[in-house]
């Protein structure tokens, strides 16, 4: 396995390589994403994955000075999963116009108007943050494949759309969410849970799985926003501030009709300092 820190000279280490699948990642790897990496070598002989903690997508007052560099540790699970390629650049590498400041990105990917709900609407500029990068390394990478993880499933959904949008010749496969035995998601920021608040985090998962077994038993006559609010007022009650809880059509992410045919449950939420998010997706 190669790591590599260049634009230039992943180039070089890509030439002639054909298909390749790409894992986007900001690090400190989990089971999770090497469920990806073991979906991208289904895929293709040549699998590239990235680390970069992309500042672009993080707020004034989120956590990218704190969020867990772990690239040596990163390097040998990923080495072990049969990856073929580290891509591991600096701030300065993705971003040309850094004066140790500023990105000076100017140039940015402007989201459908879906981007500023649910996540988006507590993290303005999030997605427009993480769509740019990840065109970039599109851009760099040139891959025939990108595995993306249900998971982040506002994210997922948007990078389809970049896809479409700006006709790129890359197929999109999307991984089931890795968890933890309890159920929770896994997470580099579980890593922020103390140890009473990480055997409290399933609270998450399990009040957005009472909230699927109630749709399944027959959406029709059920008042969509009732059962949110319910939901929320039970995370509440457990010491959660809550963001949002949201019933939604899994394709469009708008409020979910009682026809829907593919839905999904979306919960984001804070368990003392660490915003936790999940969701659940299935079909009726
Ligand atoms: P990161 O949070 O590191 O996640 C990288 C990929 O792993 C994403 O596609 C995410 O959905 C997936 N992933 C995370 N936890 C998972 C889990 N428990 N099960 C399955 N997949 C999981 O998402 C990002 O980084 C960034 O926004 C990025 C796309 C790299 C752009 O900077």
């Amino acid at each position: 396995m190669q790591i590599i820190h260049t634009v230039k000279q992943l180039r070089l280490a890509l030439q002639g390589q054909s298909p390749i699948a790409f894992v986007p990642t900001m690090g400190n790897l989990h089971a999770g994403h090497l469920d990806l990496v073991n979906l991208a070598k289904q895929q293709a002989a040549c699998v590239v994955v990235s680390i970069f903690v992309n500042p672009l997508q993080f707020g004034a007052n989120e956590d990218l000075a704190s969020y867990p560099r772990t690239l040596a540790a990163d390097c040998e699970k990923l080495a072990a999963a049969g990856a073929s390629i580290v891509f591991a650049p600096t701030v300065a590498e993705m971003y040309p116009d850094f004066d140790g400041q500023n990105l000076n990105q100017s140039l940015t990917v402007q989201l459908p108007a879906m981007a500023n709900d649910l996540c988006g609407a507590s993290r303005p500029g999030h997605f427009a943050g993480v769509a740019t990068v990840v065109l970039k390394l599109f851009n760099i990478v040139q891959p025939q494949v990108a595995v993306f993880g249900k998971k982040d499933f506002q994210q997922l959904l948007i990078i389809k759309e970049l896809v479409k949008q700006f006709n790129l010749p890359i197929q999109i496969i999307a991984a089931d969410t890795a968890r933890e035995a309890s159920g929770l998601a896994m997470s580099s920021r579980n890593g922020y849970l103390s140890s009473a608040e990480k055997v409290q985090a399933n609270q998450l998962h399990a009040t957005l799985q009472t909230l699927v077994e109630q749709i399944k038993l027959g959406p029709k006559d059920l008042d969509f926003s009732a059962l949110e609010k319910q939901a929320a007022h039970t995370l509440q009650t457990q010491g959660w501030q809550v963001d949002y809880v949201a019933i939604r059509s899994a394709t469009s992410l708008k409020a979910a009709s009682a026809q829907e045919q593919e839905w999904v449950v979306l919960a984001a939420a804070k368990l003392g300092a660490t915003r936790l998010i999940d969701n659940i997706s299935f079909k009726l």
